[in-house]
């Protein structure tokens, strides 16, 4: 029975997303904290289900083959600071598609820190917000594996923000059934947004970390055996979020938004300062190319968490993706202790578009549309050459109500001329990142747009959580299903689309 808790007893939350409410699957201890991202939308599942033959309203395309994986985080244990979202236990929720037909399943990410943490039966390692504890490990905090996955070499590999160790769940049953290696390899840090090429099966992946060489880029074959890695040369330790790959080059990021290794070093806390007159560099690297090939560009300052896609024009590579100048929002003095925490996540972004002239060393770049989104995706098919379509989510500002990250619609971008088309989940209603679906049996010969786009929400007026499937030539219309799921889907990071192919193995 879910009710509704003082709201004088929780102010923070209550000013940020209206309230906490009384949930039954849910952890305890999150009743003790005023914090919006552990209530609500937020709130972690304690359930793990597996169930099939969901309902549906209206009808599972016969051709929509293949499963919606999104990565998320839910706390299993009493932080032992104060609590980040990103500090939250991996947990992978799936819906299956096949035959007209959908099933779900959900399951944490078996890390080192949570078996280590379920033995002691409490946290062990500290979060972002510090101090951090390098006698945990290597990296001081919690190595959640909570941000990205995606199916690669047999395996769903889910992958930590921050460079941490990659992990290797079964796809189709979720079990984790280790640390997903790379043979060849003689260290296991990976960054998320390491990417699958579709069109080769080449992994492209890089890390960062605190120690030279701050940076290195690899490529993998299609069976999980490292072909090429070269160290990149960055004038100190940066958090670059993402990379780009056009069918022969890789775009590296350098961004001005970093911290500051001496207060980490003495204080154990990591401090983020953006740069606001320092440019941002794009590295472009030949898919196999050695350190000293690599061609930097200077840009515009800015932050950059995701890119949607790039390609080549003659001369040219040109790279869409969001765009922050604002990564770090002034803090909101009626929020309290965690006010720079709920700044930061308050994502400001709109889509943007570069291009880089590999003869020349031009730069042009410029807002495609000023709307205010993020977790941009495009077909994975055509990922690498020119492609048009991106697909984002609906960010509400602060000025707009939007205290913490939320989803409230999905957008449809023609980047070619910069017009878009919006669905709206409704009020109380928020979405997850919605990935493009191919039809199956798809390739570059079909339109871009021939496919599906996939989303799951959670209602919070009923507390219903839904697997929505649009027609991606018609995201006005709404959805053409729309998948009633068996539990309420905490809020999560990101999601990706794999085909039967890799998920049913045929
Ligand atoms: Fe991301």
């Amino acid at each position: 029975m879910n009710q509704l808790v003082k709201p004088q007893a929780y102010p923070t939350t209550d000013q940020c997303i209206d309230g906490v409410v009384r949930f039954e699957h849910t952890q305890p201890w999150i009743y003790q904290f005023d914090n919006p991202y552990l209530h609500g939308v937020y709130a972690p599942t304690t359930l793990e289900l597996s169930e099939s033959g969901l309902s549906v309203e209206g009808e599972i395309p016969a051709d929509l083959d293949g499963a919606y994986f999104r990565n998320g985080p839910n706390p299993q244990f009493q932080p032992k600071n104060r609590y980040h979202p990103f500090d939250g236990d991996g947990m992978v929720h799936a819906v299956y598609f096949r035959d007209g037909t959908a099933s779900y399943r959900n399951r944490y990410v078996q890390t080192v820190a949570l078996i280590d943490e379920r033995q002691a039966g409490q946290s062990v390692s500290p979060g972002v917000m510090g101090p951090f504890d390098y006698s945990v490990s290597e990296f001081g905090i919690k190595d959640t594996s909570n941000t990205d996955l995606f199916c690669y070499a047999g395996g769903l590999m889910t992958l930590w923000y921050n460079a941490g160790h990659p992990y290797k769940l079964d796809p189709q049953t979720l079990e984790t059934t280790g640390y997903f290696e790379l043979e060849g390899r003689s260290h296991r840090r990976l960054s998320a947004h390491s990417k699958v090429d579709w069109a080769t099966g080449e992994f492209l992946f890089f890390d960062y970390g605190d120690e030279p060489p701050y940076m290195t880029y690899g490529v993998a074959d299609a069976a999980g055996k490292r072909i090429h890695e070269v160290a990149i040369d960055l004038p100190g330790p940066r958090l670059p979020h993402d990379i780009g790959f056009t069918s022969n080059y890789t775009i590296l990021h350098d961004l001005p938004f970093f911290h500051d290794l001496k207060v980490l070093r003495r204080h154990h806390l990591r401090v983020l300062t953006f740069y606001r007159d320092m440019p941002t560099r794009f590295g472009l690297i030949p898919r196999y190319g050695q350190s000293h090939e690599v061609k930097w560009f200077e840009c515009e300052p800015c932050y950059i968490l995701h890119v949607s896609n790039c390609w080549e024009e003659g001369e040219w590579v040109v790279m869409d993706g969001c765009r922050s100048t604002n990564p770090m929002p002034s803090a909101n003095g009626g929020e309290g202790e965690l006010a720079h925490m709920l700044a930061y996540m308050r994502l400001e972004a709109n889509n943007y578009r570069w291009r880089f002239n590999m003869r020349t060393g031009e730069v042009r770049e410029g807002d495609i549309d000023d709307l205010n989104t993020e977790f941009n995706k495009t077909n994975p098919i055509f990922h690498g050459v020119q492609s048009r379509f991106a697909y984002h989510q609906r960010i509400p500002l602060l000025e707009e109500g939007g205290h913490t990250l939320r989803f409230t619609g999905l957008v449809k971008y023609d980047n070619e001329t910069g017009q878009r088309k919006q669905w709206d989940y409704g009020k109380g209603v928020f979405g997850s990142e919605a990935v493009f679906a191919p039809r199956k049996g798809a390739t570059r010969d079909n339109p871009e747009d021939d496919g599906y786009v996939i989303t799951m929400t959670t209602d919070s007026n009923t507390w219903q959580s839904y697997c929505l499937v649009f027609d991606a030539t018609d995201i006005p219309a709404g959805p053409i299903a729309k998948v009633a799921l068996p539990q309420r889907v905490p809020f999560g990071f990101h999601a990706n689309w794999s085909p039967g192919t890799q998920v049913f193995g045929c």
